[in-house]
């Protein structure tokens, strides 16, 4: 899913005038972004958060591209502040759906040694960054890295900034990240802030966030808003140790996954002992035992959102009637009261974290 395409092909017309910047007067290319800005704000496509920031509708009128606590707000407390890069030597950022950059801007607040890349399908949300008064001054840095990125050839992804720290990919993360992988890139930090799983799936199945597991170094940390059930279901799948974060303008909890969290991630932040906050026992419950915790697939990279859902229901119902033939099939209501055989509830007991649980949950339903 995309922002709104009628946002975005008003923004492209400026993009078309910017490009031809040549023509103007600095003052005229300033008035520019100002009537652009307006022109969205007018349309209520452009909306303001709560923290003064700006944010844009999407395809789904029903969805933002960031909630209304803030968008600059989400980037700090989301994502920047439990990734605990302030204390990394060196945080290797993947940013994946970057959009405006505020997750980036953010992360550079608190660390300026990171070393960024930006992923993000529409050159058009990167424009508009730069129409944006972002109160930050780090917005400098990621503005200019995205002027340079618009003004080079089409579809060259290289950077070409003096800024060598930051790169900007555009595209379809899920073909980004393969030629990533064929780089041997490696991050330590992965903020994942797509669109909602509800709505957009394709950046949420197993096979996808394999290739991030791939791609990151032991010890590595990701980070999304969401605390959907499949979600993290395919995280565990894809090979995360999953915990919880605290909610920020929702009600339910950021989801924190790690690769390996047992090995050190740097010399002043070991995880041996770190306690990883377990996410609800009825989520652990669901996602274990529940047709709800079957994840989302893309094999093959290909399928739209609304082909993913319906191979979920498919293997959903499989997996009832699979689970109806063992004599081992319990309703997700069932599952959610705790009305189960008491050996699962056990489990819950153990001093495990959620993934453990989960995986030992399943085991006996084999
Ligand atoms: C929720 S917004 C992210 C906001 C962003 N982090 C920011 O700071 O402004 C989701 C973003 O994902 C991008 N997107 C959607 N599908 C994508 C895909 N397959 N690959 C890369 N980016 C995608 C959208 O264009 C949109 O900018």
């Amino acid at each position: 899913m995309l922002p709104n395409e009628i946002a975005l092909n008003l923004i492209n017309e400026y993009i078309v005038k910017f490009k031809n910047k040549q023509d103007f007067e600095n003052n005229s290319l300033e008035n520019l972004k100002e009537e652009l800005i307006n022109k969205l704000i007018n349309n209520n496509m452009l909306i303001k958060t709560e923290d003064g920031t700006y944010t844009m509708i999407s395809e789904d009128s029903q969805e933002m591209m960031h909630s209304k606590i803030g968008a600059l707000r989400e980037g700090v407390e989301k994502f920047v502040i439990p990734s605990n890069l302030e204390n990394e030597e060196l945080p290797k950022i993947l940013d994946l759906c970057s959009g405006m950059g505020y997750n980036s801007i953010a992360s550079l607040r608190y660390n300026k040694n990171c070393k960024i890349d930006m992923v993000e399908y529409s050159k058009e949300t990167l424009f508009l960054s730069l129409c944006l008064d972002i109160p930050f001054k780090e917005h400098e840095i990621i503005k200019e890295v995205i002027e340079n990125h618009l003004m080079s050839d089409e579809n060259n992804n290289n950077n070409n900034t003096k800024n060598k720290n930051i790169n900007i990919y555009e595209g379809d993360a899920r073909q980004i990240l393969i030629d990533l992988k064929k780089s041997n890139k490696k991050y330590n930090i992965v903020f994942h802030d797509g669109f909602s799983p509800q709505r957009d799936s394709v950046l949420y199945t197993v096979d996808f966030l394999k290739n991030i597991y791939e791609l990151m170094e032991d010890g590595g940390i990701l980070l999304s808003y969401s605390s959907s059930i499949p979600f993290r279901s395919g995280l565990i799948e894809a090979g995360f140790i999953i915990s919880e974060g605290e909610a920020i303008g929702r009600k339910r909890g950021i989801t924190i996954a790690y690769k390996n969290p047992k090995k050190i991630r740097s010399s002043n932040d070991s995880l041996e002992n770190k306690k990883l906050k377990r996410i609800s026992e009825i989520d652990e419950r669901v996602i274990a035992l529940s047709t709800v915790g079957a994840p989302y697939r893309d094999p093959n990279f290909n399928l739209c959102h609304e082909e993913i859902i319906k191979n979920r229901e498919i293997e959903r119902n499989n997996l009832k009637e699979n689970l109806l033939k063992k004599g081992i099939y319990y309703s997700t209501r069932q599952i959610k009261l705790g009305k189960i055989p008491e050996i699962y509830l056990e489990i819950q007991k153990e001093n495990l974290n959620s993934t453990e649980i989960i995986k030992k949950m399943r085991n006996m339903l084999q």
